[in-house]
């Protein structure tokens, strides 16, 4: 069932900043840089850009075209652009997905909000920041309270729907976020560390590239891009036919990777090379750490932590925006509804993994993959986070160019855009050759090994 109005993005710009404010969130400014650190630096880099081209771009692609031809989200674009019923499941698990990744999503975004607080209302102590991060994830009433005040402003925005809510909403945070973003750089290079760290970051070492740094990269490019589940097709179904598809995802691609890139410019220059802590500490430790010796550094946490809040706001608003579409155009629910039961749901399945930190010790070591114990929180990072977005993806290009057919997705994607030949043809090398190649072989990498990329 099609609504009579569907509502579109009132303007081009509207529309690249909220699928851009999708792209730049925790991947880009925490997930990002811990990975880069991790393996290697500079090599690591180089690997990530060539995917996010070669792969991401492409994939960008098959989403948009496939949500504006539809003007429905993944569930309705399956059932629409291709007769085939198996392919509706594959709706179905986008839906899902988008609902657990929120789920866990909202709790490290809950955390941006604690920190962004503790800046502004106690300050830093460079003691206590590795203690006092450990108590505060064992802490179940606070990560509870901090992933439903999250959702909380989650709900609020996509409650307003998709211009009066999502598009206002980015088209005044992007901007907020690039301007704070270029600030922190300014102040990170003028640190004595700052050479050091842009070294590390930016000369590749040959010998840090392998098999392992490929898949890392490859899962981080799709993360990073929302791409795999129907985010972007979401997005896409809310464009007039009108548009040029293939400039908004450009710009949308590049400026994901410009801010992971610059994100690492912050980072690496106050590290003053690669982190010796992994994960969650790297951003919540290691730099609290560093923000409570530095100038002005409790000004600066404060600028840095809501910078954060800001990039995992306008891409928990595009997680929860999939499940709401879904409820809307598929049952007829009214948006009011469709938002307050995504919410609910979110808020539940978000529970475990809360208090999968320490707060119950069970949930800290659900299960083992590849030798590794995983946590309830990780557990859902590997199988949603993961799994499911490499084989979305894989699935999402196969869909395009076998079941609603090469003529159609071309059809769709170039209309509106003077593309010449030979970048069509090389397009369709990337997707038909290319895409699923990397994204075959990661998924295999990925179930075998258990490598979580987190
Ligand atoms: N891309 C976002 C980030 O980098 C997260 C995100 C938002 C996402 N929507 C998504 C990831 C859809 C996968 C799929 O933080």
């Amino acid at each position: 069932m099609q609504p009579a109005g569907r509502e579109h993005w009132k303007s081009s710009l509207g529309f690249v900043l909220a699928a851009a404010g999708s792209a730049v969130g925790l991947g880009n400014i925490w997930r990002f840089p811990t990975l880069t650190g991790q393996n290697g630096g500079g090599g690591f880099v180089l690997l990530y850009v060539s995917i996010v081209l070669l792969v991401g771009l492409p994939l960008m692609y098959v989403e948009l075209s496939m949500g504006r031809a539809a003007q429905l989200g993944p569930v309705g674009a399956f059932r629409t652009l291709a007769p085939h019923r198996a392919w509706r499941a594959l709706g179905y698990l986008f839906v899902l997905t988008g609902i657990v990744i929120l789920s866990y999503y909202g709790v490290v975004a809950g955390w941006t909000l604690k920190y962004f607080w503790m800046a502004v209302v106690d300050g830093f102590t460079k003691e206590a920041s590795g203690p006092a991060f450990g108590a505060f994830t064992k802490n179940g009433t606070l990560q509870i309270a901090f992933l439903a005040a999250f959702l909380g402003l989650t709900t609020g925005i996509v409650f307003f729907g998709v211009k009066g809510g999502i598009e206002r909403m980015s088209t005044v945070l992007m901007p907020v976020l690039f301007v704070l973003l270029l600030l922190l750089i300014v102040y990170a290079l003028t640190l004595p560390t700052a050479l050091d760290g842009l070294c590390f970051y930016l000369i590749p070492d040959p010998a840090s590239i392998s098999g392992k740094t490929f898949v890392f990269a490859a899962g981080q490019a799709f993360f990073s891009l929302s791409l795999g589940m129907g985010a972007m097709l979401t997005y896409g179904s809310y464009l007039s036919p009108g548009s040029n598809l293939m400039r908004s995802g450009l710009v949308v691609v590049l400026c994901d990777t410009a801010v992971a890139i610059m994100a690492g410019l912050l980072i690496f220059p106050v590290l003053g090379g690669a982190p010796d802590k992994s994960g969650p500490g790297l951003v919540f430790v290691v730099l609290t750490d560093l923000f409570a010796t530095l100038p002005a550094g409790r000004f600066v946490g404060a600028l840095f932590f809501l910078l954060l809040a800001i990039a995992a706001l306008t891409s928990t608003i595009s997680l929860m925006e999939v499940a709401a579409s879904y409820w809307i155009d598929e049952r007829g629910w009214s948006r009011k509804k469709a938002v307050g039961v995504t919410a609910g749901l979110v808020l539940l399945l978000g529970v475990p993994s809360a208090l999968s930190l320490g707060a119950v010790g069970g949930l800290g070591n659900v299960l083992s993959i590849g030798g590794k114990a995983l946590g309830f929180l990780d557990l859902m990072d590997f199988f949603f986070g993961n799994v499911s977005l490499t084989l979305g993806g894989f699935l999402l290009v196969l869909f395009a160019l076998l079941a609603w057919k090469r003529a159609r997705f071309e059809a769709e994607l170039y209309a509106g855009s003077g593309t010449p030949a030979v970048v069509r043809k090389g397009l369709f090398f990337l997707l038909a050759v290319l895409a699923p190649l990397c994204l075959g072989g990661i998924l295999g990498y990925m179930l075998i090994t258990g490598q979580t990329l987190g």
